[in-house]
């Protein structure tokens, strides 16, 4: 079963070692735990038999929201776990007021872009060279 938590501070030192075995720019633990201190964010954990196998969060302004991380472990994938945290996320989003979602993807990244299109995103707009290591272009998408 997939439970889903708002993310706390004790979490930190699990979900920074996912992000950097992940991401070539991986945030730091210390980011999350400045992030997680703001009044205008949002962040939520999804556990797996009681461990951690993804988080995802927003950075709210107003009535939009910038999802600024998704991922999951690689041993987690395609069981549901992201679908089921971002629905929550937005569920969660929505009951704060937010009315759009935004985020950016890198181009190549086929499987998050099929994830988001499932859950109503649509590409809007492409950011040339946003990503770094390795340089590649951003696709923005927006659920409103
Ligand atoms: C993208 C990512 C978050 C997906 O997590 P996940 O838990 O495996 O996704 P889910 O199991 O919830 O997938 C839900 C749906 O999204 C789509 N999807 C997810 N991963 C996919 C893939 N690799 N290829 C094609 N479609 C995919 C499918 O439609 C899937 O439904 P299905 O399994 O019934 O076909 C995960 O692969 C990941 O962490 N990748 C590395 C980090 C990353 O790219 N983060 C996004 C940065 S913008």
């Amino acid at each position: 079963m997939i439970e889903i938590a708002g993310m706390q501070m004790e979490d930190l030192a699990e979900v920074a070692a996912i992000e950097k075995s992940i991401f070539s720019q991986p945030w730091s633990e210390n980011g999350f735990a400045a992030s997680l201190q703001s009044k205008d964010t949002l962040y939520l954990t999804a556990r797996l038999d009681g461990k951690i196998a993804g988080y995802c969060g927003f950075l709210q302004s107003f009535d939009e929201a910038d999802i600024t991380n998704v991922a999951v472990k690689e041993s987690c994938r395609r069981r549901g776990v992201a679908e089921t945290m971002l629905a929550e996320l937005i569920k969660r989003g929505a009951a704060r007021g937010v009315t759009a979602f935004t985020l950016e993807v890198r181009r190549s990244n086929a499987g998050a872009i099929a994830l988001y299109e499932k859950l109503g995103f649509v590409n809007c707009d492409i950011r040339r060279n946003f990503y770094e290591k390795p340089a590649e272009d951003a696709v923005i998408m927006w659920k409103r």
